[in-house]
């Protein structure tokens, strides 16, 4: 039997959880895999803290040297979370010839290139799964199983706490602002919830899923985003008229070597793939020039959807003779065949609000002809007052952004004011 001894960088959340699968399920991998693991020291702030599992007081340290300079230690698994000192701490894990295993998107998605190149050197594996979507295995998925495609589109709901809010916002017909205070009172949202709500985290996610998808490095700065916090339950309630869904999409598309990059709260018919992907649920669509479409479903994220991603990464890492890596060359920048395009043509959902009075609409319908924009379908929502507003809704065919914003630069006028532009999705790629 393959005796292997561990190390981990943090104890919070998805160490417990890992510590808790690890004690339950050891039985199985040495009856399954002939491997038995050892979990020797832990890396913690704080040893005194109050932890969710009755981890060993004794494996807890706080220094560092004591997981990353022990020789008997031969994988190192991290959840500290953040850029740093989390990768300056698996760089010398890797240096020193441990193998990684990282639920960590931040300092992979930024410093990869680094972590990589270690790794190598090394003879060293690193490992990421859990990195991204949680259980959803995406990075398996795109690295081994879709390895005969040439991926055109990988497009996802990867951020449960947002598509929590988007739900209930629909479901309930409430605010952001009252859906958003209670799932902090539920634990679903952190306090400062910045990082999820305003996309972030979808986009660090997206950078690696890309560059998997599209074998070259897609940094996290080439991706446009945009949170959820602007959108409103209007916004819901008409896009559920018109038969779509409001979701916050992480979408990378491949043309030849050009490449669109965004996250972004996206409509998307109700009859789409996504559409059905509810509450804190991840999924992850797919289309292969082979595979076609394909699709992933499943907890993105939670102590134990997590940790069954990490240690099925640590059973690899142990079980295989050898390391494998992407074959793309990992640089801090991009390839310099890719190129990166910010003015990529999609269909809009536009909701103005007008005074409502004779020539307006024309008014409208004039610039955005101007413009190049064609409106594929207009609606006015309920009867104004003499002299006040209406709501209209519009929704167009393919345009460029920089059109469209430009016909909205030309519209805006003390009759017509713009509440919402949203892109619309949906059309399957070829
Ligand atoms: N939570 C999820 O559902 C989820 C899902 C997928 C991936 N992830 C990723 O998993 C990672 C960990 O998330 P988490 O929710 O477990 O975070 P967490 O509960 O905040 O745990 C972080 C752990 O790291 C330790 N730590 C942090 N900074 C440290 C430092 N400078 N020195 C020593 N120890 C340090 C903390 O020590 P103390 O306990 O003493 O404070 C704690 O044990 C993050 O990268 C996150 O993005 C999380």
């Amino acid at each position: 039997m393959k005796e292997v001894v561990i190390g981990f960088l943090g104890c919070g959340n998805i160490g417990c959880g890992v510590w808790e699968l690890l004690q339950s399920f050891n039985k199985d991998i040495v009856h399954r895999d002939d491997v038995h693991i050892t979990i020797k020291k832990m890396l913690v702030r704080d040893v005194n803290k109050q932890r969710n599992s009755p981890v060993p007081r004794e494996l807890l340290t706080t220094e560092p040297d004591e997981v990353l300079s022990d020789p008997e230690i031969t994988l190192v698994a991290e959840f500290m979370g953040g850029e740093q000192p989390a990768t300056d701490y698996m760089l010398r894990a890797l240096h020193a010839g441990k193998t990684v295993v990282t639920a960590n998107k931040v300092a992979l998605a930024l410093n990869w290139h680094l972590l990589q190149a270690a790794a190598k050197e090394n003879k060293a594996g690193l490992y990421y799964e859990a990195s991204v979507c949680g259980a959803v295995p995406i990075i398996k998925t795109l690295t081994e199983a879709l390895h005969a495609n040439r991926i055109s589109c990988v497009m996802g709901i990867i951020n449960g706490t947002t598509n929590y809010i988007l739900t209930e916002m629909m479901k309930r017909g409430c605010s952001y602002e009252e859906v958003l205070f209670d799932a902090q009172r539920l634990g679903l949202a952190e306090p400062n919830p910045s990082a999820d709500v305003e996309g972030l985290d979808a986009t660090y996610k997206l950078s690696i899923m890309a560059s998997l998808a599209f074998h070259a490095r897609i940094p996290v700065d080439k991706i446009y985003r945009n949170g959820i916090t602007k959108v409103t339950k209007e916004d819901i309630a008409y896009a559920d008229e018109m038969g779509y869904v409001i979701k916050l999409l992480a979408i990378a598309k491949r043309v030849g070597n050009t490449v669109e990059a965004h996250v972004y709260p996206t409509l998307i018919p109700r009859e789409h793939m996504l559409a059905g992907v509810n509450g804190a649920l991840n999924g992850v669509y797919i289309y292969g020039h082979a595979c076609k479409e394909m699709m992933l479903i499943g907890r993105g994220a939670g102590d134990m959807p997590t940790a069954s991603a990490v240690v099925s990464d640590i059973l690899q890492a142990v079980t295989h003779t050898q390391h494998s890596y992407p074959t793309f060359q990992n640089t801090k920048e991009p390839s310099p065949e890719m190129s990166f395009d910010d003015d990529w043509e999609t269909e809009y959902f536009i909701r103005l609000s007008a005074i409502d009075k004779p020539g307006v609409l024309s008014e409208i319908a004039g610039s955005f002809a101007r413009n190049r924009v064609s409106i594929a379908t207009l609606m006015q929502k309920g009867n104004a007052t003499p002299g006040g507003r209406v709501a209209l809704v519009l929704v167009t065919h393919k345009a460029h952004e920089m059109d469209l914003r430009s016909a909205l630069r030309d519209l805006q006028s003390p009759d017509v004011s713009v509440d919402s532009m949203i892109r619309v999705e949906g059309r399957q790629p070829s």
